[in-house]
């Protein structure tokens, strides 16, 4: 068995890529999240991450790809780039590649010929991104495929954010694996990309199969048509599998402006909340509670969403009540990482 982190200052990019070639499990930082990478062209490789990730077989993998050097024509690159992977590249793909690669977004393209079964779950789509983050950036750069990578936690729970939240997740299943985990420092967007699907605009339009923080609005501005939310869809996506993100602790969303006597518990709970802390702690200073401050900022908020899930899970509370949270399309990835972990809290 081995599992370790190799600190920023002693990764070598061409060790990682022999790695790689070799089949080997990397565990890489991207902007939203990390990633449990493998090369998308090998299964051997690709089915590692399934087997140590425990995840149903049919979950498609999204395939990671690289930005283009400075000095190159960016159109005709993300076509050639797209093209390997996707027998259709519409136009639409192109200009979104251009406005947010390298950037969160993940665009579902229909797949080409040789696309591996175990990256598109069985499905005749593909997804695909461009991340952004230097060292990954390097390595998919000097690698002659792409990387298929879901974020590296176990099946079901909460995504990994550093590099030791990895090494947490893996170190007690790694068994007789080898997992090298790239310590890129903590994630800075914070939640998984926004998942766009392209491979029906024809029929439907472009849907959004997972909302993160690039959104509708931001998509539409490029592409000028508007974009349905697809929750219920057939396709199989993390979206469709509530209680994905799931605390152990009960959590709950509630305006705390309105909070009353009944909200509060016989022992401690956590409370998470836009309003004044000095007010709310005055307020309420004889009720078992610890409070944390939510940033106005949704970008503040997304970065450390996960993290502020995990340490809060470890406190034992009674159960934590998140603050709503204002209905605007910038927020809605956040609340549907919420939602999720709301759904499934406090059932294990
Ligand atoms: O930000 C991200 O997207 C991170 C980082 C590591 O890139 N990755 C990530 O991967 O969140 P994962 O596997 O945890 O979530 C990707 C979701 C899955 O729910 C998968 O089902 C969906 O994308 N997906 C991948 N390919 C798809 C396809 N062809 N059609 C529909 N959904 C797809
Ligand atoms: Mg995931």
């Amino acid at each position: 068995m081995s599992i370790r982190i190799i600190p920023k200052e002693e990764i070598q990019i061409q060790d990682v890529v022999d790695r790689i070639h070799h089949g080997e499990l990397i565990a890489i930082p991207t902007e939203t999240v990390y990633g449990l990478a493998a090369d998308a062209m090998n299964d051997r490789a690709l089915k590692k991450i399934f087997r140590l990730k425990n995840r149903p077989e049919n979950h498609p993998l999204i395939i990671h790809i690289a930005p283009p050097k400075k000095e190159a024509d960016v159109s005709l690159f993300w076509e050639s780039q797209l093209s390997r992977w996707s027998s259709d590249v519409p136009p639409q793909a192109i200009a979104l590649a251009k406005a947010f690669w390298p950037g969160p977004l993940t665009i579902i393209l229909k797949k080409s010929r040789d696309v591996s079964d175990l990256v598109t779950g069985g499905q005749n789509t593909v997804g695909i991104r461009a991340p952004r983050h230097e060292l990954t950036i390097q390595i998919l750069q000097a690698l002659d495929s792409g990387l298929a990578a879901p974020s590296a936690n176990r099946y079901g729970r909460i995504s990994p954010t550093t590099a030791q939240d990895v090494f947490d997740e893996f170190e007690s299943v790694i068994g007789e694996e080898t997992l090298t985990i790239l310590d890129g420092g903590p994630c800075l967007v914070g939640i998984e990309s926004t998942i766009l699907d392209l491979s029906r605009l024809d029929e439907v339009g472009p849907v959004i199969l997972r909302p993160g923080m690039i959104t509708s609005d931001d998509i539409l501005t490029i592409i000028g048509r508007e974009i349905a939310t697809d929750r219920h869809s057939e396709i199989r996506h993390s979206g469709g599998v509530l209680g994905h993100y799931a605390p152990q602790t009960l959590l709950e969303s509630k305006k705390t402006e309105l909070m009353n006597d009944a909200d509060f518990m016989s022992n401690k709970i956590g409370i998470v909340t836009f309003g004044n802390m000095e007010e709310l702690q005055k307020k309420w200073s004889t009720k078992l509670v610890d409070w944390y401050p939510l940033p106005q900022d949704p970008n503040v908020v997304a970065q450390n969403l996960y993290g502020l899930l995990r340490e809060l899970d470890k406190k034992g509370y009674q159960k934590i009540v998140f603050d709503q949270l204002p209905d605007h399309s910038i927020w809605s990835g956040i609340q549907d990482r919420l939602s999720r972990a709301i759904y499934g809290s406090g059932q294990h």
